[in-house]
């Protein structure tokens, strides 16, 4: 099977980004790889990460370019790296059909809510506000809509008492470094397959299993930087 080739596109933190190569580089991800880091802000720290995995980057901001021409250019780089899979990762701008017509279910976003509920911005204050008990991420391809496409992975947290939009952001992001790389896996695996707006997901015990065990490598790799109070980790 072809290496699963990654072009992330990530407009900040980049800690998605960083998880994802913390995966690769455990070898909890087999079989991908990424290809290339495109950011619209050359202040992202998502850069960063890139430098330290030598992961290439490119920073491309729209300027004064309608958002076809700006994505042609960002689909031209994602091209010119042979990137399969495009990976949105935090990035600020709403993509347009151009690019998500090129990339069909071969572009991912990580939400942190349980969509369909929190759609859109601060997913996470809006959680709090509703009084919602349980939230969560997921991983969806993406389509037209925003946050709207065929739902690959979630994962539900509990929302705290006493919790602020910053309590509950890093434990919902605990999981969303780890279910990003798992809806990338099956993804590579050729486990999905996308009937409308339903994922099919094909992994039996087995893929299950191997997923665990390797998926503990990480785990432990979290851990360790979570007794620090470090959800997002260092670079190093
Ligand atoms: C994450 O919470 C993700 O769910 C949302 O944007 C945030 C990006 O964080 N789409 P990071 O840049 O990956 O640290």
């Amino acid at each position: 099977m072809a290496k699963e080739r990654l072009g992330i596109l990530a407009s900040g933190r980049g800690s998605n980004f960083q998880a994802i190569m913390e995966n690769i580089e455990l070898n909890v991800l087999e079989n991908v790889d990424a290809g290339v880091l495109i950011t619209d802000n050359p202040e992202a720290r998502a850069l960063e990460v890139a430098d330290h995995y030598g992961v290439p980057h490119q920073t491309i901001e729209p300027g004064e370019r309608d958002k076809e021409e700006y994505e042609k250019e960002i689909h031209e780089i994602l091209r010119e790296h042979d990137v399969s899979l495009v990976i949105l990762a935090g990035f600020m701008r709403i993509v347009s059909p151009y690019l998500i017509e090129n990339y069909d279910k071969k572009m991912m976003n990580i939400h942190p809510a349980l969509l369909p509920a929190f759609k859109g911005l601060n997913a996470q204050k809006k959680a709090l506000e509703y009084g919602v008990k349980i939230t969560g991420c997921t991983v969806h391809y993406v389509s037209k809509e925003v946050d709207s496409g065929p739902i690959i992975v979630q994962q539900a947290v509990p929302v705290k008492e006493g919790d602020t939009v910053g309590s509950l952001s890093r434990r919902i992001l605990v999981f969303e470094h780890r279910v990003y790389s798992k809806a990338i896996q099956l993804h590579a695996d050729d486990k999905l397959t996308v009937r409308g707006r339903k994922v099919k997901v094909d992994a039996d015990e087995s893929w299950k299993e191997d997923w665990k065990r390797r998926e503990k490598g990480f785990i432990e790799h979290q851990e360790k930087a979570l007794e620090e109070g470090k959800v997002v980790r260092e670079i190093k």
